[in-house]
């Protein structure tokens, strides 16, 4: 297993889960028979980079709560013998260790959510994992770019104000509908503030605030507890909103505001601008990659999509 450098000596939180137990409904038909998680981001599936960014940010050990159709994922995870072997009789090594980079991320587990009854029923599910140590919870729908340290920054203020700590991004007024929303009060330090409240998925006119809750969050073990006695929300599940802000009202959240590259991959457009972005930024592909995009871009610009001569 691949120890990543932690970003501050004695890290309190070494766990984080990951659920994925989502039916990819947006992605259909092409999550038909392939977890929504496993779609190709450039060349990896988009959980990978989810797992990195817990493994970049210290955290060894990952679970993934996922369901039914989902084998897909431990299959990611675990080590491929014929693939390994055939890859290492070729002397391809590359290839050989993109295979095992996977599985040697971090220790991975996973359990399975049995009924879909919200995000808050699959962090439940962890509880006996996780034990009575603070952890994180990372959603795979939201990929943070592997050039930001979010999450370094969301485990550092977890050291420091204890409680439970959410990632907090501006959206515009628009789009609070689609995310928890926060309730904020400044907390004397740049870029953290206090949670006074949370709200999933409020009217536009209810909203309390334009933060939205992004896919990040390091929980206090105390959510567990909350979480039992959490009635079904919003869409009749179990949402974890309605526990943090319980948690939030007892005056034990903060929020890290973040600015900074976060691609939704589970809407289809940011998908989409997801791949571009990332393929761009490639050493490997980018330079030509980007060389193409201008001409398609500068041929539709014309009205002349079939314009742009095929890459070399
Ligand atoms: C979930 C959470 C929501 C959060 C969002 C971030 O919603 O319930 O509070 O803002 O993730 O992506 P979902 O997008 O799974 O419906």
């Amino acid at each position: 297993m691949i120890r990543m450098s932690a970003p501050h000596s004695a890290p309190s939180v070494r766990k984080a889960v990951v659920p994925a137990a989502g039916l990819g409904t947006r992605f259909l038909p092409a999550t038909k028979a392939t977890p929504k998680e496993m779609l190709p981001v450039v060349d990896k599936p988009a959980i990978q980079y989810v797992v990195e960014e817990a493994a970049a940010a210290g955290l060894d050990d990952v679970l993934m709560v996922t369901g039914r159709h989902k084998r897909a994922i431990e299959d990611h995870f675990d080590h491929a013998f014929e693939l390994e072997q055939a890859l290492a009789a070729k002397g391809d090594t590359v290839r050989l260790d993109a295979v095992r980079d996977p599985a040697r991320l971090a220790d991975i587990h996973h359990i399975r959510q049995g009924d879909p009854l919200g995000l808050g029923h699959a962090v439940l599910c962890a509880r006996n994992h996780v034990g009575d140590q603070p952890f994180a919870v990372l959603l795979g729908d939201d990929l943070i770019d592997p050039r930001e340290t979010l999450l370094s920054r969301m485990l550092e203020i977890r050291d420091r104000y204890a409680g439970s700590v959410v990632a907090l991004m501006e959206v515009p007024p628009e789009q609070v509908h689609l995310y928890g929303c926060a309730a904020v009060e400044p907390s004397g330090e740049d870029g953290v503030v206090r949670v006074t409240g949370l709200v999933e998925k409020p009217a536009r006119e209810d909203a309390p605030s334009r933060y939205a809750v992004i896919g990040r969050y390091v929980l206090d073990p105390a959510v567990f507890d909350v979480l039992e006695r959490t009635a079904p929300g919003r869409g009749g599940e179990i949402q974890l909103t309605d526990a943090l802000q319980e948690l939030a009202a007892g005056g034990t959240v903060h929020g890290v505001i973040f600015s900074g590259r976060r691609y939704d991959t589970g809407d289809k457009a940011d998908y989409l601008r997801t791949v571009v972005r990332l393929a761009c930024d490639r050493p490997d592909l980018g330079p030509e990659f980007v060389a193409w995009l201008k001409e398609f871009v500068a041929g539709l610009e014309d009205g002349d999509a079939d314009r742009e001569r095929p890459a070399a």
